[in-house]
């Protein structure tokens, strides 16, 4: 199927490489973007709870967003701190906190508590507005990080990305009461959208040529049975693999 040398972009295969644009969830871009522009505009953000299965493109929309935030900043908009946590990698407050003081540069963490990194991350997010991320937000075994960031951090958006929408109504209710967040829903992809978002990531992977129909056909089969994207890249790099294995 594949002659040697297949790859043309190997890392472009990498479930956390990041693509320019997400095409299908071009809604749930514009949802999560609406959360946050009132922070461009100086004012208090809104939060939102954006849930899902796996590998339909979760992460990916969150990351763009915040890139773009990044790479363009409104020139008349207040400066806002983007910070983004993977909370399976955190998931106690003061493991969150710790990063949070990373992100924003902050470097003298050794031998302070919960409470002293708050307090840090408090003013330095305070002279300006921040959205804060929290991935997998499932996986935190405690919440008081939410609820520090809700009461004493005056300009932000909160955005919860979770597998599983339920995760929510267990918290504890004085943090449910406060946060409101929109709820944000991202459903599988179909049979179509699962074979576009591959062949788009064949094209930056891939050398022209490199894929065959038949061989194509099954690797769209597989994902879509699995509904994860993940899945469809692995297939296609381990692929790629055999065949320059196989040279
Ligand atoms: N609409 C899309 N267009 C392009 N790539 C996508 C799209 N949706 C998902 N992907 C890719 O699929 C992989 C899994 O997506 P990810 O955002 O990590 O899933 P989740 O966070 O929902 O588990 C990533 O490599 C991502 O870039
Ligand atoms: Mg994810």
């Amino acid at each position: 199927m594949i002659e040697f040398g297949v790859f043309k972009n190997e890392d472009a295969l990498d479930a956390e490489w990041l693509p320019k644009n997400l095409p299908y969830r071009e809604t749930q871009h514009h949802q999560i973007a609406a959360c946050i522009k009132p922070l461009l505009e100086g004012r208090n953000g809104r939060n939102c709870l954006i849930s899902g299965a796996p590998g339909i493109g979760k992460t990916a929309a969150v990351k763009l967003i915040l890139k773009e935030l990044e790479e363009h900043p409104d020139v008349n908009a207040p400066d806002i701190a983007v910070l983004y946590v993977n909370c399976w990698q955190k998931n106690t407050t003061y493991k969150i906190f710790m990063e949070l003081c990373e992100q924003l540069g902050y470097k003298f963490v050794l031998n302070k508590n919960k409470e002293d990194l708050f307090r840090i991350i408090k003013n330095l997010v305070n002279k300006r507005s921040a959205v804060f991320a929290f991935d997998e937000v499932d996986k935190v075994v405690e919440c008081d990080f939410l609820y520090n960031i809700y009461t004493d951090i005056l300009k932000k958006s909160i955005l919860l990305v979770t597998n599983t929408p339920q995760w929510y109504d267990t918290i504890d209710s004085r943090i449910r009461s406060r946060l409101l967040p929109q709820k944000i829903e991202f459903k599988p992809y179909n049979e179509s959208e699962i074979q576009g978002i591959l062949k788009e990531r064949i094209k930056w992977a891939f050398i022209e040529g490199a894929w065959d129909d038949k061989a194509l056909s099954k690797v769209f089969e597989a994902t879509a049975k699995s509904k994860d994207v993940r899945i469809g890249l692995h297939l296609l790099r381990e692929a790629g693999l055999v065949a320059e294995e196989n040279k």
